[in-house]
């Protein structure tokens, strides 16, 4: 697909079909999303990617927003390993929602629909998946066939001129 048409077709979904995600599109979708930058190229990331019965029943038990999702990227980035700033923040949430953005957009390109999800408990997530402390998990994405049309607020979007200023 043209690059336009993947963002104006990118929805969020949230109804699943049960239909499975083969592991050759995921491989391809996971070989794709690595291309993200990042800040310093540090690469920061570590992404969960959950398709297992247990692991999804795991989440399920930590987001009320997993929607039958068959796969489930749980986004982290390394605050060890991180672009840290002279100002004490680091790059880590940046770094990670450009690596998610490529997941939603290749997805789409593939015929996959996402759902970016960040209500989520993290103690839980970090409980079950035994994340270590300097693991900061910035979002979770939903993926797989969708069973739905765009919500009604998909289609509401500022103008340009409401969002760009230009000097
Ligand atoms: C940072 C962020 C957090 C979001 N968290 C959730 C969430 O927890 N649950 C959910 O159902 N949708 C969530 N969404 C999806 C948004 O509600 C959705 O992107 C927005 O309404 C625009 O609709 P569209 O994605 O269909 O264009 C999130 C999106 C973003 C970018």
């Amino acid at each position: 697909m043209e690059l336009e048409s993947v963002i104006r077709d990118r929805y969020s979904v949230r109804k699943f079909k049960d239909d499975k995600v083969s592991e050759e599109l995921l491989n391809k979708l996971m070989e794709i999303s690595v291309l993200a930058p990042s800040a310093k190229n540090v690469q920061p990331l570590h992404i969960l990617t959950l398709t297992s019965d247990d692991a999804l029943r795991k989440i399920n038990e930590a987001s009320p927003c997993i929607y039958n999702a068959p796969v489930v990227f749980v986004v982290c980035y390394d605050k060890n390993n991180v672009y840290n700033l002279s100002n004490g923040t680091n790059s880590g949430s940046e770094d990670a929602s450009i690596i998610a953005t490529h997941i939603m957009l290749e997805a789409t390109n593939l015929g996959l629909g996402t759902c970016w999800i960040n209500m989520f408990d993290e103690d839980k997530i970090r409980e079950a998946f035994n994340l270590p402390i300097n693991e900061q998990v910035v979002c979770l994405i939903d993926l797989g066939y969708s069973d739905t049309i765009p919500a009604d607020r998909h289609n509401i979007r500022k103008n340009k001129e409401e969002i760009f200023e230009l000097k």
